[in-house]
């Protein structure tokens, strides 16, 4: 078996570091947690949320999946969005992708890979209700691009679909639903500009 000593070393490194920048940080941290933002992503561990986003621990509420996906019967992604909007009252819900992401590419070929194949089968409806317009760029890495920013359209749209969301918004409580797409070739965000504030 390989060690993993080294991530207690670094957890370690990691503490004493923030306790010297700020000596209450996690006595702070740990008795409330007021994040502003819910971040629904990828599980790709090459896009860290609050680290893409300057963020420290304590201010971005985070749900991440293969293709960051808000699939309506999923009650994971669901009690998440729930406990952040009624009770953490996140102002923001941001939908994240990612170009390159492996679960857009997996559900474009004709391969079979076992049981994700039904989560990415999602991915195929966005393909479908997208169709004619994906089926006009012939670059397949045009094609791919587009894909992954309407996929994160679509789980926009979900997310604002959701009852959860519908009630806040009854209610008028304050709240963004907004769709970005990140670079893993320059670490840069893009704000797809399809944020919803109401209903
Ligand atoms: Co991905």
């Amino acid at each position: 078996m390989s060690s993993i000593q080294h991530l207690f070393d670094n957890n370690q490194q990691w503490s004493d570091k923030i306790k010297q920048e700020d000596p209450n940080f996690f006595k702070n941290l740990s008795e409330q947690q007021t994040p502003e933002y819910l971040w629904i992503g990828c599980s790709d561990s090459r896009v860290p949320a609050n680290e893409l986003l300057g963020m420290q621990p304590g201010e971005v509420f985070v749900h991440r999946n293969i293709a960051n996906q808000v699939i309506h019967t999923d009650l994971n992604c669901l009690s998440v969005i729930q406990f952040a909007v009624e009770v953490l009252k996140v102002k923001h819900v941001i939908v994240c992708g990612h170009y390159g992401c492996g679960g857009v590419i997996a559900s474009l070929d004709d391969k079979s890979h076992g049981l994700i194949d039904n989560w990415l089968h999602h991915i195929k409806d966005v393909y479908r209700f997208h169709k004619e317009r994906l089926d006009a760029v012939e670059d397949k890495e045009e094609k791919l691009k587009l894909l992954c920013e309407l996929n994160v359209i679509e789980q926009v749209a979900n997310v604002c679909n959701t009852t959860i969301l519908k009630r806040a918004w009854a209610a008028e409580q304050d709240i963004t639903v907004h769709g970005f797409v990140y670079n893993l070739h320059d670490g840069i965000l893009k704000d797809l500009e399809v944020s919803v504030e109401s209903n």
